[in-house]
């Protein structure tokens, strides 16, 4: 059991604590509905095809010839996005029906963004996600455009798109990412310190000094869009 702290807040944590007291404490609630778009499940009902697998009315050692053309579709999709969470399907055998390898996240040609394709379920369904989305901000100046090219194309993968270091790579970092938008880290930083920073990186942590790879036209335009995006008003 991993720690959540760094990936939900108290208040959704505490929001979690009452929704399984109640549910599951209190009113004996068996189950209930995991895959609902809240939970990064948009129209489950396209991936029906393996429902037979999940639910267990097809066993998973079931020899591939006897399936059919669907059903082998479906096992397939079964076995690439949904086994991860599955893994008590219905087996003949005991033992090991699969063969588990490392996932990383976003897999595949997986996009966050709603309106391009999201063929990866496994990836679309964690908590990482929603922080990998940009913020949208209305007139930016030409240099805070520039510096948002910048951070998303360097900063983002560690920082996350949305500058909370809460995204995949930046929970397994130590320490983690600064939290850009931590309202802490705000209140001490200024325009000089975010330039010295980003310049010279952190002794002892993986902040690259970026002086070395870029200008410092570069770097003033990163501190002027991570202030707009980031830092809110003051
Ligand atoms: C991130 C974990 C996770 C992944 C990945 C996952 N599931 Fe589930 N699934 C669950 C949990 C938890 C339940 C039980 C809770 C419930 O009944 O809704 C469940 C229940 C189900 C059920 C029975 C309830 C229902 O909604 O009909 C089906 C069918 C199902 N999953 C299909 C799938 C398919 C198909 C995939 C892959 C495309 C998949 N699941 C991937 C976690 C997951
Ligand atoms: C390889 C991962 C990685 C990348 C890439 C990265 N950072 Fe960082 N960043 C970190 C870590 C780790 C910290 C330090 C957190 C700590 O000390 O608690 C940090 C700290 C910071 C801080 C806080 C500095 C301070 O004085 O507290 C700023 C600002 C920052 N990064 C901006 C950026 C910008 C802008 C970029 C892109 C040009 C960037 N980072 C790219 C990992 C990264």
């Amino acid at each position: 059991m991993m720690g959540f702290a760094d990936i939900l807040d108290d208040e959704e944590i505490s929001a979690v604590v009452d929704f399984v007291l109640t549910t599951f404490v209190k009113n004996k609630g068996e189950n209930t509905r995991y895959h609902i778009p809240e939970n990064g499940w948009e129209n489950h009902q396209q991936y029906a095809i393996a429902f037979p697998f999940a639910r267990g009315e097809i066993k998973l050692d079931t020899p591939w010839e006897a399936l059919t053309p669907e059903q082998r579709r479906g096992k397939t999709l079964f076995m690439t996005s949904c086994i991860t969470c599955h893994d008590r399907a219905r087996v003949d055998q005991e033992g090991a029906a699969w063969e588990s390898r490392p996932v990383s996240i976003p897999r595949g040609a997986y996009s966050h963004r709603k309106d391009e394709q999201q063929e990866d379920v496994v990836t679309g369904a964690t908590p990482y996600a929603r922080h990998e989305i940009a913020p949208v901000i209305e007139n930016l100046t030409a240099q805070e455009r520039r510096g948002e090219q910048l951070y998303q194309d360097n900063c983002a993968f560690c920082h996350a798109a949305d500058g909370s270091g809460k995204n995949w790579i930046g929970s397994f970092l130590e320490p983690h990412p600064r939290n850009l938008t931590d309202r802490q880290f705000i209140s001490v930083m200024d325009r000089q310190k975010l330039l010295v920073a980003i310049s010279d990186g952190l002794p002892d942590t993986t902040m690259p000094a970026w002086k070395s790879v870029l200008n410092s036209e570069d770097i003033e335009a990163l501190a002027a869009y991570v202030e707009k995006a980031f830092f809110g008003p003051r």
